[in-house]
């Protein structure tokens, strides 16, 4: 048999040098190391050999087959760099032509900016969170102390799900803040905690330019044994700042929210008139931003912290608000209409 394949192997060397086109080595190729090709056929002897000889034809062959792989390789780039070189000395061919156009997508302007927000928090040594859509009403409610006389409880503001129940929870709604992942993760880890949750909320809306029944949120909490309001307004300060790439004021006024004690509204100094006063700011010199305050009791405790051990406070900010404001967006519905127009210009 050893003839035999060292025939082969002259053989096929031999028309290797002779192909001129990738068509002829192919042809080679299976010709002689196919499937079906004479290396396989010589092969089919191999199970009448006797014992000595099995490894020794093995073992040849497989050296032969490599050899001749490896040739039929290097001679199919031979051929190939020939032709790229034949194409490069055609006077007709323009080497500096554009190549052909391909359309590269790009990130949504939400996703851009909540990278930035995700960025920014991750440095000062937040974590980002994450929480259902589809929540249930324990969570989007009672667990942030938010009574049943609130107007968020109201059918004209949320979307109550039908014929679906959370087994522990009970009724289950849309989220309409991402507020419920401050409950969520104060289980899941206790304190001290620092976190963020950027996400999807909804709302029973009739749409309008300022008004979608889907936008996006950023929710921020930070527990530890002595938090307050000064550190809020620091932190707050220095994401702004870094956001804007520059020096941004930061105001404190009182507000209402169920889940915090004090609660807070939180202003910062318009970006466009400086603080002079413009359409933007309503001429007041501040533009409104989000919601805050010192996390109630009940919601540390229903989150299993000891509010006597722990405190913090918590924020909550309309991330789609804030990327139109960047962008000077006059339309939320802009946002999620998935129309090229809009997106291609971010
Ligand atoms: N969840 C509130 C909303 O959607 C915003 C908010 C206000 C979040 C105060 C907070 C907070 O965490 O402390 O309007």
């Amino acid at each position: 048999m050893i003839p035999q394949l060292e025939k082969l192997k002259r053989e096929c060397l031999d028309a290797i040098a002779k192909a001129t086109d990738t068509e002829q080595l192919q042809e080679v190729e299976v010709k002689f190391i196919g499937r079906k090709g004479e290396l396989t056929n010589i092969l089919r002897g191999v199970k009448d050999l006797n014992d000595n000889e099995k490894p020794v034809i093995g073992k040849l062959s497989n050296e032969i087959k490599n050899e001749l792989e490896q040739a039929i390789a290097a001679k199919k780039q031979k051929i190939e760099s020939k032709a790229l070189n034949a194409q490069l000395e055609d006077p007709t061919f323009d080497v500096t032509a554009p190549g052909p156009d391909r359309q590269k997508g790009h990130i949504h302007p939400l996703s851009q900016v909540q990278k930035e927000v995700e960025d920014i928090f991750t440095s000062m040594g937040f974590m980002i969170k994450d929480g259902p859509e589809a929540e249930s009403e324990y969570y989007n409610f009672e667990g942030l102390n938010i009574p049943a006389w609130h107007p968020a409880r109201d059918m004209q503001d949320t979307f109550f799900i039908k014929n679906k129940e959370d087994k522990k929870h009970g009724r289950m709604v849309l989220r309409t803040h991402t507020s419920p992942v401050q409950v969520r993760t104060m289980e899941e880890f206790g304190a001290p905690l620092r976190m963020i949750v950027p996400g999807r909320t909804f709302r029973y809306e009739a749409t309008d330019a300022s008004h979608d029944t889907t936008f996006y949120q950023v929710e921020g909490l930070m527990i530890d044994k002595h938090i307050s309001i000064s550190h809020l307004k620091g932190v707050l300060k220095q994401f702004l700042s870094k956001l804007f790439g520059r020096e941004v004021k930061v105001r404190i006024r009182p507000g209402y929210f169920p889940f915090v004690e004090p609660g807070l509204e939180v202003d910062f100094s318009c970006l466009i008139c400086e603080g002079k006063g413009c359409r933007v700011c309503k001429k007041t010199g501040w533009v409104e931003f989000m919601g805050a305050g010192m996390v109630h009791e009940n919601v540390l405790k229903a989150g299993g912290i000891d509010p006597k051990k722990w405190q913090g406070w918590a924020f909550g900010f309309g991330l789609t608000r804030l990327v139109m404001m960047r962008h000077g967006i006059d339309d939320i519905r802009h946002n999620l209409s998935g129309d090229l127009r809009f997106v291609n210009q971010f």
